[in-house]
């Protein structure tokens, strides 16, 4: 009897380890790690530095196991623009989560699969955008509105140290409620911090969805769930305001237009939909920007010589005058500096995943239909290939020998091809806006009773961001 118990466990596990180690035909080459968990266990703090160094091993395009499932990581941009841009539509799905199905209850636009709901969605969103002002001049008020608060705030401390990331939270916090939801709130407002401190953050179970019921991973989830609950529902409220008060004469916002969808019955165009497009717009837009600004002022702290070229060209370009998009063509250095903040601190570094929709063949490999893919775009930050030194921070690198800007097709922070980021140009703006504000009018240094803020990354985070830091900002 034992032996025939043990016979079956041993088929059994046999039978478990064929599945396993079994891969499609002819799928790209890579490690497989151990049953069930794959390579989740060798992939470290740094999931990015770990696969690009197995791309070193196997080539730019891989597999790996990531629990149960076989994925694919395109490694450079080659493979990247290969995928997500020349094929980009057989690229353009998202996974099927267990996760992210429960938090997002299959609506909003970033992680619904691609398909005609997520088509009328994403060209509504960019529709909109356009219409609301992002990328034209109205916008750029909007935006220095909200900077202006933000310097008098800074002035009021009149040099005494604080935390950078939680004052500059609400104001970017505030020009993206100005777009979505009409109106900018005192920063004290129990709807606006209720809105910030329920802003869910990253999960580490998230890749592996069975994690969230067991310890370490089943508390961090609850609270997240719970977070994403609480915003809904304050959503929920905003939207039956804006309801009440509708009136098609003044079309105030982003749930205004969404609301003229809704009455026209358009198909795909329902409450719960609005619901969590707002979600993703303000998880997607508010802590990206913040995050990016983050590291930008930590690098202006580790490098105040760079801080000093950058105002010597605000002097030049901008003088007194109060910044506009319109001087950007004039500050190169200014260009290189954003664009080097972009490169050295990669915000998704492994990109939001996406999923086949069909059997492709990329580089004479073939993908199956329903394939996770990972873009390893801190690889394609940090390709010895292509940048010198790369874990420099140095906006030089991104100059000609005349001092003129050179755009780079390696820099990639908001990704490329069908999914790429829709807030891409607000993000522009709010960037270019804030640095030159800030250091036309201030000079930004470490709390001298504390150490030099770290480049380390908060793991709590959804972006790769910095953890709260003091500051000193002092007047010009
Ligand atoms: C520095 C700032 C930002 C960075 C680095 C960034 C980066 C990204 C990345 C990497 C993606 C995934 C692209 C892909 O799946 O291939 C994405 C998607 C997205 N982003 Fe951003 N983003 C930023 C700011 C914003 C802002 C300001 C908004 C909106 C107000 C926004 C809204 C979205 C949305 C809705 C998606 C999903 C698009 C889709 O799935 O079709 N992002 N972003």
């Amino acid at each position: 009897m034992i032996m025939i118990a043990t016979a079956v466990v041993g088929v059994f596990v046999f039978c478990l380890f064929f599945v396993w180690y079994r891969k499609p035909n002819n799928f790209p080459p890579g490690p497989r790690g151990f049953p069930l968990v794959g390579v989740a266990p060798f992939l470290g703090k740094f999931p990015e530095k770990t696969l690009a160094k197995y791309g070193e091993k196997y080539g730019n395009v891989i597999s790996i196991r990531l629990g149960p499932k076989p994925c694919v990581v395109l490694n450079d941009l080659e493979a990247v623009t290969e995928a997500l841009v020349k094929q980009g539509e057989s690229f353009s799905g998202r996974p099927h989560n267990a996760i992210i199905s429960e938090l997002s209850q299959d609506y909003g636009i970033t992680f619904i699969d691609s398909g005609d709901l997520w088509k009328t969605q994403r060209k509504f969103g960019l529709a909109t955008l356009k219409k609301l002002g992002v990328g034209k001049q109205s916008m750029e008020l909007t935006i220095n509105e909200q900077i202006s608060i933000l310097m008098n705030k800074f002035k009021a401390l009149n040099g005494k140290p604080f935390e950078f990331k939680e004052m500059i939270r609400k104001c970017f916090a505030n020009s993206t409620c100005v777009v979505l939801m009409g109106c900018g709130y005192p920063y004290d407002h129990p709807t606006f911090e209720a809105i910030l401190s329920n802003l869910p953050e990253g999960l580490a179970a998230v890749t592996i969805p069975f994690l969230r019921h067991f310890p370490p991973f089943r508390k961090p989830y609850q609270r997240v769930l719970k977070k994403v609950e609480t915003l809904r529902g304050i959503i929920k409220d905003v939207v039956e305001e804006h309801k009440v008060a509708f009136n098609h004469e003044n079309v105030r916002d982003f749930i205004d237009y969404y609301l003229i969808e809704m009455k026209t019955n358009r198909e795909g165009f329902k409450e719960e939909q609005l619901h969590q497009y707002i979600m993703d717009l303000l998880v997607g837009g508010i802590d990206s920007s913040v995050a990016s600004i983050g590291w930008g002022v930590i690098s202006l702290i580790h490098n105040p010589g760079i801080q000093e070229k950058l105002r010597k060209e605000i002097d030049q370009v901008i003088g007194d005058c109060s910044p506009s998009m319109s001087h950007e063509q004039d500050m190169p250095y200014m260009r290189a500096f954003i664009q080097e903040n972009h490169r050295f601190k990669t915000l998704a570094e492994l990109n939001v995943p996406h999923c086949t929709k069909n059997r492709v063949k990329i580089f004479g490999y073939e993908i199956p239909k329903g394939t996770m893919i990972f873009t390893n775009i801190w690889n394609v930050h940090n390709d010895s290939r292509v940048w010198k030194n790369p874990e420099i921070f140095n906006p030089e690198r991104h100059l000609d020998e005349n001092g003129k800007f050179v755009k780079s097709s390696h820099v990639i922070p908001f990704a490329v091809g069908y999914r790429s980021c829709i807030g891409k140009i607000l993000a522009k703006f709010t960037l270019f806006l804030f640095f030159t504000n800030f250091l036309q009018k201030f000079v930004v240094l470490a709390d001298p009773h504390d150490q030099l803020p770290s480049y380390d990354k908060d793991p709590k985070s959804t972006f790769s961001s910095p953890y709260p830091y003091p500051v000193i900002v002092k007047e010009r």
